[in-house]
């Protein structure tokens, strides 16, 4: 009988620390090549945009397709988010769907998961950073958890357009991590003071100038996923060492990359490596201090597979959810 779990449930069993575990190793399977990852699946029903997202990880026994959709009237017609998602978790031995879980809080989780393994990767190593984060929506807070669960912070900066956005954040990611998060006053200074900034906006231009960021620095650029869309200028991406989620992810749905290789500033050999093969040892990942590396997500489903199958089995384990005979 099918689980069922709802926000709350996931809520309840979902951790960044547990989360970062088995998101690198789904990484690690995709350089291994032990994960299946197909094309995510786009197909545009009249009122919105629904993505189909399915991977299978060997490993780590996990089978899995989340469904979102982007559905941008629903807020005023239907009293409903612009953005739904839900996890089909199956077994891989029978292949039957064993849960259904919110895909919602999942997502965030998985994404600062993701740029969590690439801060530990790839950030400097001293310890007493502070991190700069860009955004101070559902993302923005997920990757500051999982940044200060890769280095130990002396404080975090949060620069967004919205000042109610950016109280909200100072008050729950402060109580939540026990760090001084403060906010910064422009962007500019938070380049300034930052040695790892993550990008998380919804904007659709770039945020920062990249000229100003200090050598050193570490960047997650996980905002902008669309080809026509950046939150990062040709500047930043030709002064670091790229590094890709996903090679064809980024040639084919990242703005931040696929922009600058339109304008001629760089071809595609830019991008040194793909984040597993940096966890696996087969390509470096930073070389000196002084160097400035960025990683650049644009989500893939594999995180997802590991992401669900951590939930199921610690809920099952907790008890947790409602079992429904189909
Ligand atoms: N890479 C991934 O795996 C992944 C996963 C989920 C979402 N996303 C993307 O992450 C981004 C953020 O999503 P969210 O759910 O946090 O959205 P959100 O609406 O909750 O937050 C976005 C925040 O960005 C702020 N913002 C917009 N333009 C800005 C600018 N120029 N400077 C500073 N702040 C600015 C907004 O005021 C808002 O507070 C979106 O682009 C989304 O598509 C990426």
């Amino acid at each position: 009988m099918p689980l069922l779990l709802n926000r709350k449930d996931v809520m309840q069993v979902l951790d960044m620390k547990d989360c970062m575990e088995v998101v690198e190793k789904a990484f690690a399977e995709m350089a291994n090549g032990t994960a299946v990852l197909p094309l995510r699946i786009n197909i545009t029903p009249p009122s919105g945009l629904s993505l189909y997202m399915p991977a299978y990880l060997k490993e780590l026994g996990a089978l899995a397709c989340k469904i979102v959709t982007i559905y941008k009237d629903n807020p005023k017609k239907h009293n409903m988010p612009v953005i739904v998602g839900k996890v089909l978790l199956q077994d891989p031995a029978t292949g039957d769907v064993i849960c259904i879980m919110d895909g919602g809080y999942l997502t965030a989780i998985r994404t600062g998961a993701a740029s969590g393994v690439a801060t530990k990767y790839l950030a400097r190593k001293d310890s007493g950073q502070v991190t700069g984060i860009f955004g101070a929506g559902v993302q923005a807070k997920a990757q500051l958890w999982a940044v200060a669960e890769a280095r130990k912070l002396s404080k975090a900066l949060v620069f967004d357009i919205s000042d109610e956005a950016v109280t909200a954040f100072i008050s729950e990611m402060s109580g939540k991590l026990g760090i001084d998060v403060l906010k910064a006053d422009s962007a500019d200074q938070m380049l300034d003071q930052s040695d790892i900034i993550c990008a998380s906006t919804s904007s659709a231009t770039p945020i920062f100038d990249g000229s100003k960021v200090k050598d050193g620095t570490h960047i997650n650029g996980i905002g902008s996923h669309t080809p026509a869309a950046r939150e990062l200028d040709t500047n930043i991406i030709k002064r670091s060492t790229l590094i890709a989620d996903s090679y064809e992810a980024c040639l084919s749905e990242a703005g931040d990359v696929m922009i600058p290789i339109d304008e001629g500033a760089i071809d595609k050999s830019h991008m040194k490596a793909e984040l597993g093969e940096v966890i696996t040892g087969e390509k470096p990942a930073r070389s000196n201090d002084s160097e400035i590396t960025l990683f650049k997500s644009n989500g893939l489903a594999i995180q997802d597979v590991a992401t669900a199958k951590l939930v199921f089995d610690k809920a099952v384990k907790a008890g947790i959810g409602t079992s429904v005979d189909i």
